[in-house]
């Protein structure tokens, strides 16, 4: 498998109060295309920022951000804008829907961003959401809200799959039902799927564990025969 994603040395600060908190502290890793990834650590732990960073949500005090051979720390911010719309899709810890429009048209919003094909209602079946496919966000429940944001960030096909506790609001059958649907992604599909995650079983499925802890790595370790999300046992 070929390398998409690295990170070389990369320092995130924030000035807060007078003092200066490394969110990110020499940070090195890499990431090759179609794995299932996820990223462990405590509250605080930097999971959010590394994230973002990678994203082009926000960017870095020092280092670089190497996807698919491009730097993406010395992206200018319309480049930043190209890059995020062709290659990016986010599940947010918090879900970032777009209130006025319904569940139908949250998702086939990305048709509108990016040049795709899709159907919002099959996308939406996908997620167990076919039925509330004209009800605002206001009018689901906090799960089903996490799982618009999903069904969002899967129609878009994009080429890494960035997700923040994307099950942090379901209960347990539907979490796998979602984390088999991203995991089947990263295998069928060629989208790389990083997952942010408090849920240390959700390691034993993974083809690689990313543990961080006070901005730094803790521990890199590639699973050799990764646990498919239906076989284990939560
Ligand atoms: N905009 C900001 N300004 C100042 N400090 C920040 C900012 N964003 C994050 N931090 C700090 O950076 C550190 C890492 O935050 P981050 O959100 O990445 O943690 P996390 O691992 O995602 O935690 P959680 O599991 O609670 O979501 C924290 O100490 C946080 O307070
Ligand atoms: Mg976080």
């Amino acid at each position: 498998m070929s390398k998409i994603i690295e990170f070389k040395n990369v320092n995130k600060e924030y000035k807060s109060g007078g003092h200066i908190l490394k969110a990110m502290n020499n940070v090195n890793f890499s990431i090759d295309e179609g794995e299932f990834v996820v990223i462990l650590g405590p509250s605080g732990a930097g999971k959010s920022t590394l994230l973002n960073l990678l994203g082009g949500l926000d960017s870095v005090t020092s280092g670089e951000i190497i996807v698919n051979g491009n730097h993406v720390e010395n992206f200018d911010d319309n480049q930043l804008t190209l890059y995020r719309a062709g290659n990016v899709g986010f599940i947010f810890q918090f879900y970032n829907l777009i209130p006025n429009l319904t569940a139908l048209e949250n998702v086939e919003l990305m048709k509108d961003i990016v040049d795709i094909d899709i159907n919002g209602l099959d996308v939406l079946d996908s997620v167990g959401l076919r039925d509330h496919a004209n009800q605002f966000p206001a009018q689901l429940s906090g799960g089903e809200q996490q799982r618009v944001s999903i069904a969002r960030a899967v129609a878009k096909q994009p080429t890494m799959l960035l997700c923040d506790e994307p099950t942090g609001a379901l209960d347990s059958k539907t979490g796998v039902l979602i984390l088999n649907l991203l995991q089947d992604m990263s295998h069928n599909k060629e989208t790389t799927v990083i997952i942010v995650t408090h849920n240390a079983i959700l390691a034993e499925a993974a083809d690689k564990v990313i543990r961080i802890k006070n901005g730094q790595i803790e521990s890199i370790v590639v699973n050799e025969n990764p646990m498919k999300i239906t076989d284990i046992d939560w």
